[in-house]
């Protein structure tokens, strides 16, 4: 199995190269098979070339590989992300992975927010018309079809339901935004009918946010559309600890595509300076060793990991005095054994 990397811009290869090496040592010590080749994708090529996602990419991707591992894309150079637009935006929906699974371990329980990854908002259909020098009128249109948020939302409550999940919360705003809102409440009925073990709520996502801050064990499972997604993602990952341990996992159910990606960007404000935490780009590798069957792989890293993670290698935004290089050494040091327990189990 081939898995392409793309470090990206920032904190991204910085996080992704700390990452690898973990990937390399339960590949070699469980023999999973595993190959990758590196894509240098982003910013510099961009501003050397104008070119962002190359022409053929996607079929390349299709064809050869199994998975895509990114770091994260975005360079203060590039206004708007432009670059990071066309290959990430181009990925996820070029290769039609409409669910995105953002696990968001809390210290009282898991929530995870599977969000629609596709279209909504993200879209692009949409355009400006210029007054004066500058612009007059500005639409961003949010887009659903039918056939896409039925097969978001069967996927999600038939993988919630087989993990025995109970509890399953839309997030909308059908108040307001009335046409897409309310697609999305036809469908997340006719769909729940077909699970009676689930409890489906629906939830205005403002009142969401509200709740979701303080109380956010009262959730379990979450959908939303996609800029909704994105948003309570953050939340998420705030109340995990912050953006450094947030993992994400962009699938396509019918073909088992993936990419996989921590949910922080390029953090221009830290790259550079040794501070990024790489928890996230870790926690990436276990949810794509986990995508691909390779369990055992999957849980000795994630053993490991949050092994490291109570130590005082961790990086400055968890109050750690750790650099990447030394939180990875802790990491590191511990998979071993992780592995060698799994290895008895
Ligand atoms: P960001 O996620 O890059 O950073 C937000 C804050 O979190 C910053 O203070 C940053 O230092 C901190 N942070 C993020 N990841 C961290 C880590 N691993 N360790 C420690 N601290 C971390 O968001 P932003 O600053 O709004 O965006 C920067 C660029 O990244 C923009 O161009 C944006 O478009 C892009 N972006 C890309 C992705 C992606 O590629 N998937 C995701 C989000 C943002
Ligand atoms: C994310 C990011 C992206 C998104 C941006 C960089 C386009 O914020 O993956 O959460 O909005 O999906
Ligand atoms: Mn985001």
């Amino acid at each position: 199995m081939r898995i392409a990397v793309i470090p990206g811009d920032g904190i991204g290869p910085e996080v992704v190269h700390a990452a690898l090496p973990a990937l390399d040592l339960l590949n070699h010590e469980l023999g999973l098979g595993l190959s990758y080749d590196v894509f240098g994708w982003g910013a510099d090529e961009w501003l050397a070339t104008g070119v962002g996602l190359p022409e053929g990419a996607l079929d390349m991707l299709r064809s050869e590989y199994t998975a895509v591992f990114l770091g994260a894309l975005g360079d203060p150079r590039v206004p708007d992300m432009a670059h990071g637009r066309e290959i990430l935006l181009g990925l996820r929906r070029g290769l039609d992975l409409y669910v995105n699974h953002r696990p968001n371990q809390l210290p009282d329980g898991l929530v995870d927010i599977y969000r629609e990854n596709t279209q909504g908002l993200y879209v692009g259909v949409g355009g400006t018309v210029p007054q004066g020098g500058g612009v007059g009128v500005a639409v961003d249109q949010c887009v659903y079809t039918r056939q896409t948020v039925e097969n978001f939302v069967r996927y999600c409550l038939d993988r919630i339901a087989a993990q025995g999940g109970r509890k399953v919360t839309l997030v909308h705003k059908a108040n307001a935004v009335p046409h897409t809102g309310r697609l999305w409440q036809e469908v997340f009925r006719e769909e729940l009918s077909r699970h009676p073990g689930l409890t489906g709520t629906d939830e205005y996502v403002d009142a969401f946010c509200y709740h979701f801050v303080r109380t956010p064990m009262r959730y379990e499972a979450v959908l939303a559309p996609n800029l909704f997604g994105d948003i309570i993602s953050d939340i998420g990952a705030a109340l995990m600890g912050g953006l450094g341990l947030a993992a994400s996992a962009s699938i396509c159910p019918e073909t088992g595509f993936g990419l996989f990606e921590p949910v922080h960007g390029s953090a221009p404000d830290i790259a550079g300076t040794h501070r990024a935490n790489p928890y996230a780009a870790v926690m990436t590798l276990v949810l794509l060793l986990d995508h691909l069957g390779h369990r055992a792989a999957a849980a000795a890293l994630r053993d490991s990991l949050d092994q490291a993670a109570r130590t005082d290698a961790t990086t400055p935004d968890l109050g750690g005095n750790g650099s990447t290089e030394e939180f990875m050494v802790a990491v590191l040091d511990r998979l071993p054994m992780a592995i060698k327990q799994e290895k008895e189990q």
